[in-house]
């Protein structure tokens, strides 16, 4: 006889045996999060010992690089393995082709030489796109139509990739969308000696509206259109397997799914596409969305991160960028 006298004899599964405690629950769990999966997007700016926080997100801040390196120096020895940087850019320094992003002497190239030499194990994942640098904001150079380039912003990204590399980042990352970029910047890096510069491909890359704090961020918001020529269109997933399979066939190491939450399927399809890492972006707005019922009191805030970041993994993804890296490192830590 069962002690649960509202059981009926009928019922001869029981699922909620192996719930019945924590440890039998650890033993039966199909995913974890570990702070090996974390890579933690950085934004750093020009000037000296500042560090501002970023009015749309909560928490994450633009740091002036003596302070990146204290930041990163912390986040190294809570088990963080990777960052991801993004450079804000000063106006001045922004033209119509993005021609700052492969100075040798640039902020990207300075911060990656530093950050080397500080902390050479932590992996320095850089951004390859324009948006950054450009005065208009998009990620490509523009005609006098509005219409974006594809082959000559190619051009540029292959430009910065290479000045990328010298400055010792162990990770460029595409993220523009442009076809063909990948091929590009693997052939480049090799015929420069850089064979073992990884790409992580920004490969089903969503035209989302998850990105506006982010842009704000980086003060990179498009001035005029969208990103909707370049970007993926939010209906489509068959199209994330195309892009997957060409940024694979150009020698891809890594590709990944952005953002992430509202394109979970599209993270398990391409997990069951490919054997190579993929990795998933919980992107600025999931970030903020999060921080701001947070703040509200609506829901908790470290089961909800927790949860979510689980969400990702259990969806497939073998890494997550996320603004959330440090907080769940501490977390995980405890
Ligand atoms: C641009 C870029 C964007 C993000 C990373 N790289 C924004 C965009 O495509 O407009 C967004 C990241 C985020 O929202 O957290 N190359």
């Amino acid at each position: 006889m069962s002690s649960d006298s509202t059981a009926t004899s009928t019922i001869t599964k029981r699922p909620r045996r192996l719930r019945r405690t924590e440890t039998l629950r650890r033993m039966v769990r199909e995913t974890s999060l570990t702070v090996d999966d974390l890579i933690y997007p950085m934004f750093v700016m020009e000037g000296e010992q500042q560090k501002v926080e970023i009015a749309s997100m909560p928490g994450c801040y633009r740091f002036t690089l003596d302070l990146l390196l204290n930041e990163i120096t912390e986040v190294y020895k809570l088990g963080i393995g990777a960052i991801a940087l993004f450079p804000v850019i000063a106006e001045s320094k922004k033209d119509d082709t993005g021609s700052e992003s492969y100075n040798a002497l640039g902020l990207v190239q300075q911060t990656v030489k530093a950050i080397k030499q500080a902390v050479p194990d932590i992996v320095v994942i850089t951004d390859v796109a324009l948006d950054p640098f450009t005065t208009h904001g998009h990620d490509g150079i523009v005609n006098e139509n509005g219409v974006i380039l594809n082959d000559p912003t190619v051009e540029v990204l292959v430009k910065m990739a290479l000045s990328q590399a010298e400055a010792g980042s162990d990770m460029v990352a595409p993220s523009d969308m442009m076809d063909g970029r990948v091929g590009a910047i693997r052939k480049a890096l090799d015929e420069a000696g850089y064979i073992d510069t990884r790409i992580l491909a920004y490969s089903a890359k969503y035209a989302s509206a998850y990105y506006g704090p982010f842009r704000d961020a980086l003060s990179s918001a498009p001035k005029f259109g969208d990103k909707k020529t370049y970007q993926m269109d939010a209906a489509n997933a068959k199209e994330a397997i195309k892009e997957v399979a060409l940024d694979i066939a150009e020698g891809a190491d890594i590709v990944m799914v952005k953002p992430a939450l509202a394109y979970l399927d599209i993270i398990r399809q391409v997990k069951d596409y490919t054997n190579i890492p993929v990795a998933a972006y919980n992107v600025s707005g999931e970030y903020a969305m999060i921080k701001a019922a947070a703040q509200n009191g609506w829901i908790d805030e470290k089961k909800v991160i927790l949860e979510t970041l689980l969400s990702i993994k259990r969806a497939g993804a073998d890494l997550i960028l996320t603004y959330f890296a440090k907080e769940v490192a501490l977390m995980l830590h405890k």
